[in-house]
């Protein structure tokens, strides 16, 4: 008799399956169990715990403040709400790319800490060594290349990466070393869509496009944005499927209004 419930799961093997069978992945970020929850029920295949938590849960600038034992316990929320997809969680800026063991220690700590499936670790032949070290412990690796915000201040700007031939050429490459290390996918962020079809037909793991057209094998944003929580943040290749600020502004100043006149509680909202 088993023990585990009979849900079935998506795993790295479904991605692979879904790319054969040109099923489009999507997959929307959570950083904490409410919202990991709401995302299951609409049913998206996987989660991602994005260290653009860094922005959107602590208010940073960039990403790089971000530390793993944040990554740890948003990444242990998001996992006690999600009982179908695939949970995915970032490596953050500092715990892999300066050496391979520190990496592998990282990605264990996140494992056996959090309980995700995955990891993701943005770069590509410069971290080689270490997404290798990882994917020898038998840790699944999602890549992610084109604009990679752990490198901001090398690159200076959130703008389109690889629009010049020789970026674009090693951003090709790099996503085929990847799939020949063995990473299961990887996340192409803001690049031309003509490359990103270019990398999609060149490699059989999926990719996975932020900003990088409707060619690659599935597509992830970050939830808040794509519910309109973030008014400030409106980039080309985000759709709003809500304007929730908005929504969520004015329910506060309803209920404002209605403690300031004596309105709630009621008689019914009370004991
Ligand atoms: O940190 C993040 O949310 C991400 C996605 C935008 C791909 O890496």
């Amino acid at each position: 008799m088993s023990v585990h419930n009979e849900v079935k799961r998506v795993t790295t093997e479904s991605f692979r399956k879904m790319k054969a069978e040109q099923e489009k992945i999507s997959i929307l970020t959570a950083y904490d169990f409410t919202i990991a929850k709401i995302i299951e029920s609409g049913g998206v295949d996987a989660v991602l715990i994005g260290d653009s938590a860094a922005n959107v849960m602590a208010g940073h600038e960039t990403t790089l403040p971000m530390t793993l034992d944040q990554m740890i316990y948003h990444a242990q929320c998001v996992v006690r709400g999600v009982s179908k997809a695939l949970v995915i969680a970032d490596l953050p800026f500092g715990t892999y790319q300066s050496n391979p063991k520190k990496a592998l220690n990282s990605a264990v700590r996140m494992m056996k800490e959090s309980g995700v499936h995955a990891v993701k670790l943005e770069g590509g032949a410069e971290i080689a060594d270490s997404v290798k070290l990882i994917l020898d412990a038998g840790i699944p690796v999602m890549g992610h290349l084109g604009l990679t915000p752990q490198s901001i201040y090398q690159f200076g700007t959130y703008k389109v990466r690889a629009k010049e031939d020789f970026e674009a050429q090693k951003l090709i490459s790099d996503a085929q070393l990847l799939e020949e290390l063995g990473c299961f996918s990887v996340v192409l962020e803001k690049i031309p869509a003509d490359l990103a079809k270019r990398v999609t037909e060149s490699v059989s793991i999926p990719t996975i496009g932020i900003g990088a057209g409707p060619d690659c094998d599935g597509q992830v944003l970050v939830f808040q944005d794509m519910i309109g929580m973030n008014k400030g943040f409106s980039p080309k290749f985000l759709r709003r499927y809500m304007d929730l600020f908005d929504q969520m502004s004015e329910a506060v100043g309803n209920y404002v209004k209605d403690v300031k006149s004596g309105d709630f509680p009621n008689q019914k909202e009370s004991y």
